[in-house]
């Protein structure tokens, strides 16, 4: 007899990135460049740091909101950064940017509640909105003159109606970043009707020009505002596995986050909180040095890839994906499969990023310049 789960569960679609992992994982040679993180591992300070916490025995349960220290080293990353006083009253930490989405997801829908998503996107996103029972709606970035690009017309036509609006940029996959003056007419569009803005800034320092962080309604939003936002230690710090993160919401929220917060995990791990205020206080010049080593590669992958024919990719401006399609190739999932078998490198279908993503392939390019070269070579085989 089938199993009975909950509806909105068993509704739930199988990660397609995680196809693609299943298969490439058993298979010899492979090159994976599926997931979202680079191949160094966390920096060693910052593994100091967590050292030094267990050896200090913080090793007990703490509050829900997060270790004091860590939240007012977090408000003040967002103060400096951000250039508006950001207080600790609005900090939430998390376990991990996805726990920040989930959280801010079940603080804000009702079963039904309609919640438009900036797409192409991460699949978690929307399949988060899926377990509450809430309706996600994908309106979708297009290539316009080789960039890019949001409709702002169409972004507000499908908003009619809806409870919230998630926004990742820079976005994951496409790269596509969103400049002060859309977030600025978007945020005002928001505001004065009370739609809540969830604002995904997990790739925030991850921008490939003078800027040293991306544009974020951060810089606009008043503390009452209803925006809140997602950031995650994992990306710029090179701390996927620690499973760290926070968000940043008006102060009224912040006792219901604690409740929140209590019914799913009861707080984050405790060492790794240490190890996260380290990150944020000393982090600085890795950060810098992640950028530029990421925007050589970007560069790298970007020339190698549009210098084939059937190839199109837009330059990304943050993050660190190439999302490309391929001329005559219409199924991703087939496509990536393919490239598994044929050329042993490991990329993610578009598909899996919603429909608006099907006929692209996502390749991560926070890898080494020399596996990013050789999986280029073993592509450019397959694909001219
Ligand atoms: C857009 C976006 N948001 C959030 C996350 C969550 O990251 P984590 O849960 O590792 O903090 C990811 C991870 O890939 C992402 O791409």
């Amino acid at each position: 007899m089938p199993v009975e789960v909950n509806k909105s569960v068993s509704k739930l679609a199988e990660s397609q990135i995680r196809q693609i992992m299943e298969i490439g994982r058993q298979m010899e040679g492979v090159i994976p460049l599926w997931f979202g993180e680079g191949d160094e591992a966390t920096p060693d300070f910052i593994k100091q740091a967590a050292i030094k916490a267990l050896a200090e025995d913080k090793t007990f349960y703490v509050p829900n909101s997060g270790i004091p220290e860590l939240r007012a080293t977090i408000a003040e990353y967002m103060t400096t950064h951000y250039g508006r006083q950001i207080l600790v009253d609005r900090i939430t930490a998390t376990t991990s940017g996805m726990h920040g989405i989930m959280l801010a997801y079940q603080t804000i829908l009702d079963p039904g509640d309609k919640i438009v998503i900036v797409g192409p996107i991460w699949p978690n996103a929307v399949h988060a909105a899926e377990v509450l029972s809430g309706r996600p709606k994908v309106v979708a970035l297009r290539e316009v003159d080789g960039e890019w690009a949001i409709d702002l017309d169409e972004l507000f036509d499908s908003l009619k109606g809806a409870k919230a609006l998630f926004i990742n940029s820079p976005n994951n996959p496409t790269g596509w970043m969103a400049e002060p003056a859309e977030l600025e007419a978007i945020f005002g569009y928001c505001r004065a009707r009370g739609i809540w803005m969830l604002c995904d800034d997990v790739y925030a320092r991850l921008v490939y020009d003078a800027r040293d962080l991306a544009p974020s309604v951060a810089a606009l939003a008043e503390p009452e505002d209803r925006v809140i936002f997602i950031n995650s230690f994992s990306k710029n710090w090179n701390m996927t596995g620690w499973r760290l993160g926070w968000i940043t919401a008006p102060p009224d929220l912040l006792l219901t986050l604690a409740k929140l917060t209590e019914y799913n995990i009861a707080g984050p791990t405790t060492f790794v909180q240490h190890a996260g205020i380290v990150a944020l206080r000393e982090g600085e010049v890795h950060v810098a040095a992640n950028r530029a080593s990421y925007e050589a590669r970007r560069d790298l992958v970007h020339g190698r890839l549009s210098a084939l024919s059937r190839i199109n990719m837009v330059k990304p401006k943050g993050a660190f994906y190439a999302f490309f399609s391929v001329e005559g190739e219409t199924n991703s999932l087939a496509l990536a499969k393919k490239l598994l078998h044929d050329a042993g490198v490991g990329l993610a279908p578009g598909s899996a990023f919603g429909d608006v993503g099907e006929g692209y392939l996502r390749l991560c390019f926070a890898a080494s310049p020399a596996r990013l070269n050789e999986a280029l070579d073993r592509l450019e085989r397959v694909l001219t």
